[in-house]
């Protein structure tokens, strides 16, 4: 059957008390609008309407391409029955099925939508979503007759004290045969204590129509919608729940999965151990056999296979295979290491290539730079990439060995195989196999201390 679905967006999202249009808040590492995108992707609607406020281009530019929109005027009514009616046009001419949800219910999956599709397929003029709530306080009362079926639905400060008691309560999620829709839509009225237009009477309307409403329950967690940061952080608790368990089942293992915060966009493969307290964003992606240990943040990162990262930060870079990072490693944008590297503590690498079994193994800032394979860089090397201007690049040959405390000042390059000398500041090319030296030399004055003190200067 024809489907088509309709995402309500257009309430400001005051309670967020933020710059960021609510529905544009980050969750798991989408944000939050795409989840009830996916959800209506997943039972085959591949452009929603997503229905708009006027100030809301940053919604429009981050959907572009992947959402219709139409935009609801305050001037003309309020409520999520007018938010509807400005979508209308969308709707016009179609047949078949319509879903309409919020685009504030990230926790919403397509499964749940499925069923009522189903049940509108089967012959419901409406089927939506209920829940059970401990604590009612706030939702739409479902309101159901002595067949099961749906009456009708009261906004809470609508309710008489009998229908207040009720538990069961609107998700507000709904899928509506497109026809029954609009003919409902007309008939809203907004004579309500908050002088809205209810999506919600519609229910009642086409019972009156003699239409059948069909209530499929789901959890409570499901339909959460997000208000404020304080939901926000709840649903992304479920979240990350939800993430950590399908990599587990995929084989990764997990140490304590409730500190462990991954988004929904990381990759990871198969017996990687994935210990407490690291957050992997973004594309980041792992390989297979890795051990990321405590304190590690990685963002559109990829990691090879067999590789072991401890309390290190990995930004848009590259580390390949059986390669060992930090701890406290600071891999910038654009840095790519190889395979059975060893990248150590207090290392930073930036906009740098690094070949493989090349190391890097303590207090060494490695700048605009590409090395080779098989170097050993020593202690505390230093490449001086800017002159306060510009960015320069240098370059280090296979096999160099680069001693303790050097200085390589960009550009220079220094051929494979040659050696440095601790200390040097290396200022022109070294040619391959050579050893450079470039400090000045060591002179021993023999006895100055004691004739110092015997003057009294010590
Ligand atoms: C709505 C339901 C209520 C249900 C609850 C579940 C109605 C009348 N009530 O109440 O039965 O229990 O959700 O969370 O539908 N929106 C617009 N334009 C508007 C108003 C709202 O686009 O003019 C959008 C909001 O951005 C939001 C969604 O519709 O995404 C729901 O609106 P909200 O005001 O939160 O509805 P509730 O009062 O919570
Ligand atoms: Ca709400």
């Amino acid at each position: 059957m024809e489907q088509t679905a309709i995402i309500l967006a257009a309430g400001e999202g005051t309670r967020m008390k933020s710059k960021l249009h609510k529905v544009l808040h980050p969750l798991c590492g989408r944000a939050m609008v795409e989840y009830p995108l996916r959800a209506v992707s997943e039972v085959g609607v591949e452009k929603p309407v997503v229905v708009v406020g006027h100030a809301a281009d940053s919604v429009r530019e981050h959907l572009a391409g992947r959402a219709v929109f139409a935009v609801q005027d305050p001037s003309t009514g309020w409520g999520t029955g007018h938010a509807v009616m400005s979508a209308r046009e969308h709707l016009a001419g179609r047949k078949g099925l319509v879903y309409v949800l919020a685009g504030d219910m990230p926790l919403l999956e397509g499964k749940d939508l499925l069923k009522l599709g189903a049940a509108v397929e089967e012959g419901a003029a409406c089927a939506m979503l209920t829940a059970r709530a401990e604590d009612p306080t706030g939702y739409g009362r479902v309101l159901r007759d002595g067949t099961g079926a749906v009456l009708a639905i009261v906004e809470e400060r609508d309710c008489d004290q009998a229908q207040r008691a009720v538990k069961e309560v609107n998700a507000a999620i709904y899928c509506f045969r497109v026809e029954k829709l609009l003919e409902a839509l007309p008939r809203l009225k907004n004579d309500n204590s908050q002088k809205e237009y209810y999506l919600t009477d519609a229910v009642s309307i086409l019972r009156g129509d003699g239409e059948r409403v069909v209530p499929v329950e789901i959890s409570m967690e499901s339909c959460m919608g997000v208000n404020d940061k304080v939901q926000l952080a709840k649903a992304q608790r479920v979240m990350r729940r939800r993430i950590n368990e399908r990599l587990m089942r995929a084989g990764v293992t997990m140490i304590d999965p409730e500190a462990t915060y991954v988004d929904d966009t990381v990759t990871i493969g198969r017996d990687t151990t994935v210990y407490p307290g690291c957050t992997l964003m973004g594309e980041t992606v792992i390989g297979e056999d890795c051990t990321i240990y405590p304190g590690c943040r990685m963002n559109n990162a990829r990691v090879g296979d067999g590789t072991t990262v401890e309390s290190s930060v990995l930004l848009d870079c590259r580390v390949g295979s059986f390669t060992t990072v930090g701890p406290n490693a600071y891999l910038r944008p654009k840095a790519e290491v190889g395979d059975h590297c060893r990248i150590g503590d207090f290392v930073e690498i930036k906009n740098s290539v690094i070949g493989n079994g090349t190391k890097v193994s303590h207090l060494t800032y490695v700048g605009d730079a590409d090395l080779g394979e098989g170097i050993n860089l020593g202690c505390g090397v230093v490449f001086s990439n800017y002159d306060g201007k510009r960015k320069y690049r240098s370059s280090v040959g296979d096999g160099a060995f680069i001693g303790c405390n050097v200085n390589l000042v960009s550009p220079v390059v220094v051929e494979a195989g040659a050696y440095i000398a601790a200390g040097s500041t290396i200022t022109k090319d070294v040619p391959a196999g050579a050893l450079a030296i470039a400090r000045s030399r060591q002179a021993n004055l023999n006895g100055w201390v004691d004739a110092r003190k015997a003057e009294g200067k010590l």
